[in-house]
């Protein structure tokens, strides 16, 4: 396990989430999600539990119309942004893997 910056805290909205993308372990890249929901952040990997596919939109476009829920814009899964729980869609009942994540000295550190 590897601790590092992903961004600054002020970075994010209330309400929002964006993408990033880091290396892993072993050389790998990975996308994460990033959302900020007062003072709490939740980070996922970018994956879809339906196909493995990236869940945005357009580039940093996760929320669905209403700001509720993140959307997968392949077949429009719906995921709770507090804990990624997949409330309705082809994956219903399965999570977003989440990934360690929280805030020092305005940075968002993740675990990978
Ligand atoms: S790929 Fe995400 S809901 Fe099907």
């Amino acid at each position: 396990m590897r601790k590092q910056r992903l961004c600054a805290l002020d970075e994010l909205e209330e309400k929002q989430a964006r993408g990033y993308r880091m290396s892993a372990s072993r050389g790998q890249e990975i996308s994460l999600i990033v959302v900020r929901q007062g003072k709490d952040i939740h980070v996922y990997l970018n994956r879809c539990p339906h196909t493995g596919v990236n869940l945005e939109w357009q580039p940093d476009r996760f929320f669905d119309m209403e700001n509720k829920f993140l959307q997968c814009a392949t077949h429009g899964a719906l995921f709770r942004p507090e804990d990624g729980y997949c409330v309705r869609g082809p994956c219903a009942g399965d999570s977003l893997q989440a990934v360690p994540a929280w805030v020092s000295d305005g940075w968002v550190v993740v675990e990978t």
